[in-house]
């Protein structure tokens, strides 16, 4: 048995290393369907986790988007993600800009796509 699996195993391994660093395959990408959604998922909350306590958005919105340093600031955690990833697109972007999110705009003007999808998803896990 297991000697029949070998080559199909070493291939299986040959295909993760060479096609996951040419980008051919996205197997962390959220869109990824099938049985590693859940995984990619979780990556992604870590990274966003990284990016929440060292792109300074703690230092308003508190620890875990819990405990807004100002009442007028939002409470984070738990909101939807795909709703914190569209309002922090568009304050980046410039669309948002009133009220107070204009004094966020500088924190969030080097995040990517990505990187903002990831810290979305972060706040969007926290209760
Ligand atoms: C200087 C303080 C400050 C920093 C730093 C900051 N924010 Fe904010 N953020 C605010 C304030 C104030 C608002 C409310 C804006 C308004 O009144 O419209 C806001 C709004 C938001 C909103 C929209 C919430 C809603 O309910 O519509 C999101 C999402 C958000 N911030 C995410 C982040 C993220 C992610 C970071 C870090 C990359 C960050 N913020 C950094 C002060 C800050």
């Amino acid at each position: 048995m297991f000697i029949q699996r070998r080559p199909a195993t070493s291939l299986f391994l040959a295909y993760l290393i060479v096609l996951i660093p040419s980008g051919l395959i996205h197997l962390f990408d959220s869109d990824f369907a099938g049985a590693l959604t859940a995984e990619s998922v979780s990556a992604d909350i870590a990274a966003g986790e990284k990016l929440y306590k060292s792109k300074a958005c703690m230092g308003c919105h508190g620890k875990a988007g819990k405990k807004p340093q100002l009442d007028n600031y939002p409470v984070l955690a738990y909101q939807n993600a795909l709703y914190l990833e569209e309002q922090t697109k568009m304050i980046r972007d410039g669309q948002r800009s009133s009220g107070m999110s204009s004094i966020m705009s500088a924190s969030v003007q080097g995040l990517t796509d990505e990187e903002i999808k990831q810290i979305s998803l972060y706040l969007a896990s926290q209760r």
